[in-house]
């Protein structure tokens, strides 16, 4: 046997024991150059052909194809091995235990300003009412001036006001709404808007920097107090119960005349009086009244033509009243063990 074929022999034996021995897809790779590639030992044998005499070539030739032939297919052998054992401990290891059971997962629960809120639009689109809304940011004029409460008026002192300059605040109350609303000039009007508002108060059970309200108008020719009376009580009934009565007593808004505020009986004695009414027998929900001729005039409306009522609700009043919560502050500390439980 002439030496180069024992060299040929010899790297094809090392190479395909070392083969076989591989541990890793990695390490095939890199036994794969050190005999294959450009400088491994079997692509040295070929250089080594120049040396080789000519007749002698062709055998040569055939003993280092064969030897790689031999050697890739015991690569490719292993290369198969290897790939399962992989795929193997890939599926052993991220394994997925259908028995065990899932991880719940936590759903929100709604707020109960937002369930009260959902049932006052109910009950008013119901009546033909539109959903309107307006700007947290006002001016001054429509927050107050066009609802006739002018510069100095002392109802500007009852709503401490969050001023941003002389002219721009945050709205005390949904009320510029109503301003906004008219001055579009779209009549016969039927809305209610709800909206954040905001006074500067100090936070107990029953006060907060910032809360809600729904406003209502009506604007059409020929509407009495009797309409406003008749619309309330049956919200009034729905919000809390067929059985629930109103009553209203004379009070005074700048931009109503006549103005009222609403009482429904209570719905936990049924109007004998208990602690919830405190000893009352009714709860004040809402103020409310005839627009004033002269907010219509400002509001580009001909009061000898069009008349109407408005009212404005405290949406936390009507959530804490309807799931008897009696603290205020607990609508927005958003702990989910109270809201859950709506
Ligand atoms: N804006 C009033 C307030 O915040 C509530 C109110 C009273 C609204 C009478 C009205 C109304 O539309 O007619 O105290």
């Amino acid at each position: 046997m002439s030496e180069i074929e024992e060299r040929v022999k010899e790297i094809r034996d090392q190479a395909i024991d070392k083969i076989r021995r591989a541990e890793a897809l990695g390490s095939l790779n890199e036994i794969r150059v050190g005999i294959l590639g450009k400088k491994g030992t079997l692509t040295q044998v070929m250089k080594m052909m120049r040396d080789v005499p000519k007749e002698e070539k062709p055998m040569v030739g055939k003993w280092v194809n064969e030897a790689r032939q031999e050697i890739e297919a015991q690569l490719a052998e292993s290369r198969e091995r290897l790939e399962a054992a992989a795929m193997n401990d890939r599926l052993k290891n991220e394994a997925i235990d259908v028995t065990l059971p899932a991880k719940k997962i936590n759903v929100g629960h709604r707020h109960p300003n937002s369930i009260a809120l959902e049932e006052v639009e109910r009950i008013f689109t119901g009546m033909g009412y539109e959903v309107m809304e307006g700007p947290e940011i006002e001016y001054d004029e429509y927050n107050f001036t066009k609802l006739n409460i002018p510069p100095n008026h002392p109802a500007k002192d009852e709503q401490d006001t969050f001023y941003i300059t002389d002219d721009i605040l945050l709205r005390t109350q949904t009320s510029p709404i109503q301003a906004r609303v008219m001055e579009q000039g779209k009549v016969p009007i039927r809305m209610i808007a709800p909206g954040r508002v905001f006074r500067s108060d100090e936070v107990d059970a029953t006060h907060s920097p910032s809360f809600h309200q729904i406003e209502g108008l009506v604007i059409d020719k020929g509407i009495t107090f009797a309409d406003l009376k008749g619309t309330l009580d049956i919200f009034a009934k729905k919000m809390f119960g067929e059985d629930t009565k109103t009553k209203f007593r004379p009070h005074h808004f700048p931009f109503t005349e006549p103005s009222a505020e609403m009482d429904v009986s209570c719905f936990k004695c049924g109007g004998k009086g208990c602690r919830f009414c405190k000893g009352e027998g009714w709860i004040e929900i809402l103020g409310c009244g005839m627009v004033h001729p002269h907010v219509l005039e400002m509001c580009g409306l001909d009061p000898n033509e069009y008349g109407g009522f408005a009212f404005g609700v405290g949406l936390e009043r009507i959530a804490l009243l309807k799931y008897e919560i009696d603290d205020m502050r607990l609508l927005y500390e958003n702990d989910v063990r109270f809201l859950s439980q709506f």
